[in-house]
Parts: C-alpha cells; structure tokens; sequence
C-alpha cells in the first residue's frame, strides 16, 4: 500500500488544486477553521493557533492532510487517514492498511458550488487508485446534512446509524451515519457518475 508522500502532486481537478498540507498553510487554514459555522460538526475545533498547530501541523497529521486551492487561494482541506480493516487475528497480516478514512472541511464563503464534492471524488481517486486501499470510509453527525448529501452525491453507500453514538459539545449525545465505497465500486461507477 502506498502513502500520501509517495505520490506525485500537485493533482489539478477541474477548479482546483490538491496537494500535501504545509506549515506554511498555517494562517490561510487558521482563516477558515476558526469561522464557528466551519466548527459546528467538525472532529477537530482548535480554538486558536497553538490548538491547530498541534492538530493539524504535527508529522502524522501532514501525513494524512490535503488543502484545497482554487484559484490560488487554500480553500479547505482533506484528511485521507489510512486504517485497518478487521480480520480474524490468523489472517490479520491482510488487514493492516486497507482501508482511508476520509473528512473534509471547505470554508463557507466557498460552499454551494460543487467544490468539496469535485474534492472527495478527486479523493477517492487518490485513494483507490493512487493508494489503492480497498475500502472508504467516512462518518457524519447524522444532523450533518450537506457532509451526507455529499457522500451521497458520489456514490458512497449509507452502512451504519448509530443510535446517540457521537458526543457533541451543545447537543450532546447524538445519532452518526457511517458512509462508505469499495474499490470495486469505484472501478464499476458509470463514467458520468455525479454531477
Ligand atoms: C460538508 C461541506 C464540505 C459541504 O459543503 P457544500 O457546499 O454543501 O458541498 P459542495 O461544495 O460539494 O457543494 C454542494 C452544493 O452545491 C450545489 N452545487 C452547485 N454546483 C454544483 C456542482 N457543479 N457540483 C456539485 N454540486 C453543486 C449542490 O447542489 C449542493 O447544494 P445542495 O446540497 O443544496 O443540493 C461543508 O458544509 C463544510 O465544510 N462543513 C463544515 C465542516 C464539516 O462539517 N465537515 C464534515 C465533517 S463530517
């Protein structure tokens, strides 16, 4: 299995840019992570610099980050992280590494245009064929609606709601909806799968 590193980049979609995430980027993620209606669902909320400096700045987070640029500008980001799938402990050996948990995050002035969804596909391209892990998977609040509606958008098949199972900061204990796609999924889709 590869890694985000032994890729060539930049990946050019039709309006944007996707390449590694870099310590440079630190103020233009700071931009937009730090807009509270960005940090309404999101898994990770730094309150300031120094919070997002340790979340999203440390080698395992750069590892497993893309930033979003369209038109020059870092738009929003990706996290591709890789994870095992589970197996028998005999066979575990198959399991280590074969699967991408995926998330994303695009900042609000530049949502409703079809940008994040033209990044998640790009993304699972990245997975399946770049990486080539055999399995996606990504989790939602289930009152996330534009993340879900997204996955949907793509493709990505509704395989999990769990009753009251995410903590969320205001609403507490609340239901989450696991989406996922396998590579021979993504090898099958019809060409002009999505908008
Ligand atoms: C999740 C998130 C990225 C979705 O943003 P978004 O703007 O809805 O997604 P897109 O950029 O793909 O735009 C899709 C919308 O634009 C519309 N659109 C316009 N042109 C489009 C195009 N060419 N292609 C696709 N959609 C297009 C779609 O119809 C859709 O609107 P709708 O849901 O009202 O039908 C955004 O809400 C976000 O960053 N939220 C905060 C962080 C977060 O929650 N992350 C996920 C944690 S699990």
């Amino acid at each position: 299995m590869s890694s985000l590193t032994d890729l060539d980049w930049p990946l050019a979609t039709e309006r944007l840019v996707l390449r590694p995430l870099e310590p440079d980027d630190l103020d233009a993620l700071w931009a937009y992570r730090s807009d509270p209606r960005i940090n309404e669902w999101t898994g990770r909320s730094p309150r300031d610099r120094d919070e997002l400096l340790v979340a999203f700045f440390s080698p395992e987070a750069l590892a497993q980050t893309l930033v979003m640029e369209h038109a020059g500008e870092v738009v929003g980001d990706l996290m591709l992280k890789t994870t095992d799938a589970w197996g028998q402990a005999d066979v575990a050996d198959r399991t280590a590494g074969v699967e991408v948990e995926l998330g994303w995050t695009l900042a609000a002035a530049h949502q409703g245009r079809g940008l994040a969804t033209e990044a998640v596909r790009a993304a699972l391209g990245i997975c399946f064929d770049g990486l080539g892990v055999r399995r996606v998977t990504a989790g939602c609040f289930a009152d996330n609606e534009p993340s879900w509606r997204l996955m949907e958008r793509l493709g990505m098949r509704r395989e999990g709601h769990g009753i009251e199972e995410c903590l969320h900061r205001e609403l507490g204990w609340v239901d989450g909806y696991l989406y996922a796609l396998l590579a021979s999924e993504w090898r099958s889709r019809p060409t002009t799968h999505g908008p």
